[in-house]
């Protein structure tokens, strides 16, 4: 279970920071002085650590690997999963767009730009909710443990092929929590030793990172 773990820590590490976006749009809509800087900073880390990190390994590893193990693509919770993921890219995006045009946001700017936060706060929330229940308690038993070692390797090698983004989002949620919502520091996953290859090597999807070769 150690794959499902480190999915579980990364959840750990965005409700965090999830929640330090929350801090900061409470402040915005009670017209309170916030950094809007910020909003930008919140919105690419999403991109960086959630989307291309986080939902990238449960897409193109997790998902297809329980598919191939009889689970169905189209039709249940891994479609749900998906389709959620996208929800999630549009609500990015409506932060990352108000963002870009921070120094020039009016009273009923920051109220959208609030609720349009919180809206991403609370969709996380439920997100999580639904993968903790429906899917990663499947890995346990639709995957045996050779699959399930051959998955954290899998993931492993994500995490090493994409570690300069990695270290600078991990930089960066301890930078925002610290700000907007303290508490105990967040731990970056620990390295995991040498890895094999198990796939053939593809760019990234996400970030057209180069695989590691
Ligand atoms: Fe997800
Ligand atoms: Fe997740």
């Amino acid at each position: 279970m150690k794959a499902i773990e480190s999915l579980i820590a990364e959840h750990q590490i965005i409700d965090r920071v999830a929640a330090a976006l929350g801090a900061y749009a409470g402040r915005l809509r009670r017209g309170e002085p916030v950094d809007e800087a910020d909003l930008a900073r919140f919105a690419q880390w999403f991109v960086d650590f959630a989307e291309c990190g986080h939902h990238e390994k449960e897409e193109n590893i997790l998902l297809p690997m329980l598919a191939r193990q009889g689970w169905s693509w189209d039709s249940g919770v891994l479609p749900a999963i998906r389709r959620e993921h996208r929800q999630e890219t549009y609500l990015i995006d409506v932060l990352h767009q108000a963002g870009e045009r921070a120094m020039s946001w009016h009273a009923e700017d920051r109220r959208h730009i609030g609720a349009a936060a919180l809206a991403l706060v609370e969709f996380q929330r439920s997100h999580h909710r639904l993968e903790s229940v429906d899917l990663f308690p499947a890995v346990d038993l639709r995957l045996s443990e050779v699959q399930q070692a051959e998955l954290e390797r899998t993931f492993d090698r994500f995490d090493r092929e994409h570690a300069q983004r990695r270290a600078s989002a991990l930089s960066l949620a301890a930078a925002l929590i610290e700000r907007y919502a303290p508490g105990p520091p967040v731990e970056p996953r620990p390295e995991t030793g040498v890895l094999e290859l198990l796939n053939d090597p593809t760019d990234c999807e996400c970030c057209k990172a180069p695989a590691e070769l």
